[in-house]
């Protein structure tokens, strides 16, 4: 795929593949692409050029007759709807409470009924450890709580694909290991496939299968999690890991 924004190109002819069930994690440096790439696969950016495959089905844009042709809305939002994402600042609804803010999508995008959609979220909430917070507002929780909330929002749209940018990067530290502990429980009580991009090393190399360490908008490296965490190949992963271990 390529992307661009104006005249500055990001991504150049990258390709890879993720497999169904797999954990992938994205690390390299500020301005490398990773968070380009998880805003694509949400359909938040558009897509320059190339293709996006999710299962087989094309996401925006398909290929037929030799041409490339972007989808209809309906067939995009169809395979979009797969995906769930997690973002770094939350971006909980705040004039909503928690369980409003769980309940809005399932039953506005898949359909289900206010009831099943209630149910569901507070089960989601007992599972981030909110079950007593459903009627909170946003403002009202920390950063680790209301990241929680966030995660429980995706899970309720039952995604096959997960995708997690940063997701403990803006809150304090004392609140990282609550969100990364309701994130190993997803990981091992789910079988959904998992892109993260993260700076908690420990995290990536518990919970991912696999880490591509990205450059300019490239892949340089690619490697189970305790060999590029431990033996680098590149230079330029060695002096990456060096600088944020
Ligand atoms: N909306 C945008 N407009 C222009 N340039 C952008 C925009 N979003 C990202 N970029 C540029 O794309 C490159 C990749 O950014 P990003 O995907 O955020 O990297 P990362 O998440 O790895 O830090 C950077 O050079 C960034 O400045
Ligand atoms: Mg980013």
């Amino acid at each position: 795929m390529v992307k661009k924004f104006g005249d500055t190109v990001v991504l150049n002819g990258l390709n890879f593949t993720v497999d169904k069930g797999e954990r992938v994690t994205l690390i390299g440096p500020s301005g490398s692409g990773k968070t380009t790439i998880l805003r694509l696969l949400m359909t938040l950016e558009h897509l320059t050029d190339g293709y996006i495959y999710v299962d087989g089905d094309p996401l925006t844009h398909e290929l037929r007759n030799g041409k490339r042709v972007e989808r209809k809305a309906k067939d995009v939002a169809n395979v979009r709807r797969r995906i769930g994402m997690v973002f770094q600042q939350f971006n909980l609804f705040p004039n909503m409470n928690v369980l409003e803010n769980i309940t809005e999508a399932p039953v506005h995008v898949l359909g289900r009924s206010k009831a099943e959609a209630e149910r569901r979220g507070r089960e989601l909430l007992e599972q981030v450890g909110l079950g007593d917070r459903a009627d909170a507002h946003p403002m009202q929780l920390s950063g680790g709580q209301q990241q929680r909330v966030a995660i429980a929002r995706a899970l309720a749209m039952d995604p096959e694909i997960l995708l997690l940018d940063e997701v403990t990067s803006a809150l304090d530290p004392e609140l990282v290991g609550e969100v990364l502990g309701v994130l190993r429980e997803v990981a091992r009580n789910t079988d959904i496939t998992m892109l993260i991009v993260t700076h908690e090393m420990q995290f990536a190399r518990d919970v991912s299968n696999r880490v591509l360490m990205f450059d300019q908008g490239r892949i340089i490296e690619e490697a189970a999690p305790d060999v590029m965490f431990s033996d680098p190949k590149e230079e330029r992963t060695q002096a990456f890991l060096q600088a944020v271990l």
